[in-house]
């Protein structure tokens, strides 16, 4: 028999695990993003985190890079039909139109999401192949007012986690009367520059997502290219001009990028994106717009709709470019350090109370000296160790050490619980 050699795994390319300390402060992050949807009326909606391929080729556009070269297909009995979700919108769509959420009750229905989504782009900082969105979903509602609803609330969110070192981009890219007149004009503009066959190509099928090349080469290029805000009709105008003054009244700064095109194929009018100062090219923490014609191409009725996905690694990363940390409660705040066999089981007895009672306590587990265990008091972060030798016990006493200041005093065992209980407060 031959031998294999056993090889050690690692996490696959552009994916990373997230683990104690920081994936505590990960978590925070998520929850800080959400809270202000929590406050706005906004639900809580879970998908699946794989559908029917079509559902994205049709919905996010089939001409997108999103769609042509990062999604994760599934093969299954020979046959690539389901894919992993590379974003939330038209899933959160799928699952209105599904259950008729939009005939139940009120409109817009307001919906919003957390969860990991799937993008085979070529990794480098800031850029995964699974990442964290946090967002939100106002679906059914043509009102200027919701737009700058959702973008107040992300600029909240980002605000709450202590960032101030981003821009708001923000653009308007017309709706299904004015933008075919644009997209005539940019790809007569188009075919008059010097393009490679595959930016010539997608000029001819998606003439917009030429703006967004990044290329110094193409870029130089577009300096006279024709402008969409020359373009819009007049509800468009009116539209983008109510959605400004909202943000502005309510203090929200923005900056106009007529270039911002994103890279998904359903939006329509209002398209913003947070980019960060700190981030180098991967710098969008968040993104999104208004889709007006998403639910028609997936088969529903019309349902004007905006929404966004704020990116929670990006967050994260953001948050340590502006030097920001956390101020989070420790996990531990009592660590519980046994002096032989018997003690070991009294103190074992106390931690399942104290825990009970809604301290949170850990134990010296396994055979350790007591500098060892002291060691592992220390290194959990918790503020008081609890310490007991049999003739403590004797006693009818553990030792209460404040790790703070190294002060040590008995405490009787069936005081234990209240004493600690009183301190945490
Ligand atoms: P998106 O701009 O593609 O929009 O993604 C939103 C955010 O997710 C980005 O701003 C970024 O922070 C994060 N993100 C995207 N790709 C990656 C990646 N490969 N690695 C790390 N972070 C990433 C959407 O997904 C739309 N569904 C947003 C939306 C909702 N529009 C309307 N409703």
């Amino acid at each position: 028999m031959t031998e294999e050699k056993l090889s050690t795994f690692t996490a696959p390319k552009g994916t990373y695990d997230l683990l104690p300390p920081s994936s505590a402060t990960f978590l925070a992050i998520r929850e800080a993003l959400a809270a202000p949807l929590r406050r706005a009326g906004y639900g809580y909606i879970e998908t699946p985190v794989f559908e029917d391929l079509k559902l994205f080729s049709r919905g996010v556009g089939e001409s997108t890079d999103i769609v042509t070269k990062e999604m994760f297909s599934l093969t299954k009995r020979g046959k690539e039909d389901l894919a992993l979700r590379p974003e939330g919108t038209a899933s959160v769509v799928r699952a209105t139109l599904q259950a008729n959420l939009h005939k139940l009750g009120n409109l817009p229905v307001k919906l919003w999401y957390s969860g990991s989504f799937y993008r085979y782009e070529r990794p480098q900082a800031g850029r995964y192949r699974q990442f964290s969105q946090v967002g939100a979903e106002a679906i059914g509602a043509e009102d200027p007012a919701l737009d700058a609803e959702l973008i107040i609330l992300a600029d909240d969110s980002f605000r709450a986690l202590g960032l101030r070192d981003y821009t708001l981009l923000i653009n308007s890219l017309g709706d299904k009367q004015c933008r075919p007149v644009y997209r005539a004009a940019l790809q007569e503009f188009l075919t008059g520059l010097d393009l490679d066959e595959d930016t010539r190509r997608r000029a001819e099928i998606n003439p917009l997502r030429v703006l967004d090349d990044k290329r110094e080469a193409v870029q130089a290029q577009l300096t006279d290219a024709p402008r969409l805000r020359d373009f819009l009709c007049e509800d468009c105008k009116v539209y983008d001009e109510q959605v400004r003054e909202l943000l502005t009244a309510a203090g929200v700064a923005f900056t106009d990028d007529p270039k911002l095109v994103r890279g998904l194929d359903y939006y329509t009018r209002t398209t913003f994106e947070f980019v960060h100062n700190g981030l180098g090219a991967q710098s969008a923490i968040g993104g999104g717009g208004r889709y007006d014609g998403l639910s028609e191409m997936l088969g529903g009725p019309a349902l004007p709709s905006v929404g966004w996905g704020l990116g929670v690694d990006r967050t994260y990363l953001a948050m340590e470019a502006e030097g920001i940390v956390l101020d989070l409660p420790g996990t531990t705040a009592v660590y519980a350090v046994a002096l032989g066999e018997q003690a070991k089981n009294v103190l074992f007895a106390k931690v399942v109370e104290l825990r009970r009672a809604g301290v949170a306590t850990d134990l010296a587990f396994g055979v350790k000296g007591i500098k060892n265990a002291m060691k592992s008091a220390d290194r959990s972060g918790a503020r008081w160790a609890l310490v007991a030798g049999d003739r403590d016990l004797a006693d009818g006493v553990v030792q209460l050490k404040d790790m703070t200041t190294g002060e040590q005093t008995p405490v009787a065992l069936d005081a234990l619980v209240t004493t600690l209980k009183e301190k945490q407060q």
